[in-house]
Formats: C-alpha cells, structure tokens, sequence
C-alpha cells in the first residue's frame, strides 16, 4: 500500500518526506487554508511549486474549487496547466458530486469523464458510498477517494455515540443490541474503503482506492489488510505508525547494555553517508 500525506503544511511535508516512504501528497481546500492561516501572506503560487518539488515526481493532488461542469474543468485545466510543467507530477481531484444542495449533480462525474479524455489525472474525493465510487471509476478517476473517518463520525452521531476524532472505531461495525450500526449497508470507514475495492477487483476497473480520511494507526493497519491502494494520512498519524512503548523500552535497554568493546568497532572510521 502506498503512503501519501494529506497535507498542504509544506515543514510537515518536508518532514514526512525525509523518511523517504512517502509516494506522493493529497490536498484540500481546507488544508490550504490551514496552511495560509499558518502563513499570512504567502505567494500561493510559488509556496505550491516548491511543494510539487519536494515531492520529487511522486503525485500531488490539488483540489478544483468549483461546483458546475464548466468552472470544474476550467479550473482542472488551470490547475494542470499552470502546475503540471513544475514536475509532471499533478492530479486533479474533482468532488464526485460537487452539490450543495440534496439534489445530485453529475458535474463532477462528467468534468471527470471530460478531463480524464484530455489527458489529465483525476482523484475523485469526497466518496461516501461504493456507488459514488463506481462512477468515478467508471468516469475514469486514477485514484478514488473514500473518506473513512467522517463515515464512522457520521455513523456515531446517528448513533448518539460520543467519540474523539482521533478514536477507534471497529471496522466490522458496532453491534448495539444486535443491531449492526451502518450507513446503508457500510458499517464503518474501512467497510467502506473494502467495498470500494471489492467493486473494483470484481469489475477489474483500473482506478486505485485511496483511503483518506483516516485518523488512526489501526486504521492504517485495516485499510491496508483490506486492500486499499494508497492510505494519506496526516502527518501526525504518519509520525504514530511507527510508535510502539515495547520498542522505546527495548531501545533505552539497548543503549544501557552497550560495552566499550562493541562500541570501539565504530571509533576512528570516517565514512561519507
Ligand atoms: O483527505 C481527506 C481528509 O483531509 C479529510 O480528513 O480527518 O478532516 O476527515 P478529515
């Protein structure tokens, strides 16, 4: 499973970036904004160029702001256009139902459809239902969006269930007195992501399943066992994938037990890293 960070905070993502396990970076309007608020004053369009550098040919994905067709694929050409060149490295991501209202809006799907014919790679986001995410497939999206965590955040306030952001929720559902909690069929975020996947292994669409929205290292650890392609994740569920207090323990013995003996092997050598 690849690994992108969800993140437009470019320290974070030099950061995340040195551990050299990082296959590419997912934005959002809202993490722009975070980013901005962080940085008043900032060239946006040099700040995202420096972040399409750092990612040294692995996938960006920078988000289209509007909701009908026409404004979507004009800003999907901007976007690409404008960026693309920096690194060859950009992808779009286009809502797979930009409406704002109850009523559905194929824009999203069409502009897809449309940009995806013109050359330019599509990640379909905001994906709550494997049906929303058979569309962009069919639509011809490289990468797919589910949005795990606000799916167990919404099945727990249907629910009355109180939660943190951050907290564990069981990927096969919660049973509350024999009655499975769900979202029409979907009992938690990685249900969803699974499903995703199983539609896309059935129907061999060549679309990838990139889970987002997750908040929590057994979420990582689920998305991959149920065969998501890519996990983004924030940069501080990045940093917690690799915490364990067995391993700090085991290390701090380590370094108590060292004799002179074994450390005189590394004394004296000057080697280039
Ligand atoms: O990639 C989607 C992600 O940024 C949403 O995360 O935690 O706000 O649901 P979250």
């Amino acid at each position: 499973m690849k690994i992108f960070i969800d993140s437009a905070d470019i320290d974070e993502i030099k950061e995340a970036y040195k551990g050299g396990i990082i296959d590419g970076i997912t934005t959002n309007p809202s993490l722009i904004k975070k980013a901005v608020d962080r940085r008043p004053g900032l060239n946006m369009k040099e700040y995202i160029e420096q972040i399409l550098l750092i990612a040294n040919g692995t996938p960006v994905s920078l988000e289209v702001i509007g909701n009908a067709y026409e404004d979507i694929v004009k800003e999907g050409k901007i976007l690409f256009n404008m960026f693309n060149p920096i690194a060859g490295n950009v992808i779009v991501k286009v809502p797979v139902n930009p409406a704002i209202t109850d009523v559905p809006s194929y824009d999203g799907i069409a502009a897809i459809k449309y940009l995806t014919k013109t050359g330019i790679p599509i990640n379909a986001t905001l994906v709550f239902t494997p049906e929303q995410a058979l569309l962009a497939a069919k639509a011809g999206a490289v990468f797919v969006s589910p949005f795990a965590g606000r799916i167990d955040d919404f099945i727990r306030e249907e629910n009355k269930l109180a939660y943190d952001k951050t907290d564990y929720y069981p990927s096969d559902g919660w049973d509350s007195s024999n009655l499975k909690l769900d979202d029409n069929g979907v009992v938690s975020g990685i249900d969803l992501v699974s499903q995703c996947v199983e539609i896309f292994r059935e129907h061999e669409l060549p679309s990838e399943v990139l889970a987002a929205s997750l908040r929590n290292p057994r979420q990582v650890r689920e998305a991959a066992l149920v065969g998501a392609d890519i996990a983004t994740l924030p940069f501080s569920v990045i940093k917690s994938l690799l915490y364990h207090f067995k391993t700090k323990e085991g290390m701090q013995n380590f370094i108590k037990d060292i004799v002179p003996e074994y450390t005189a092997l590394f004394k004296g050598k000057v080697l280039e890293i």
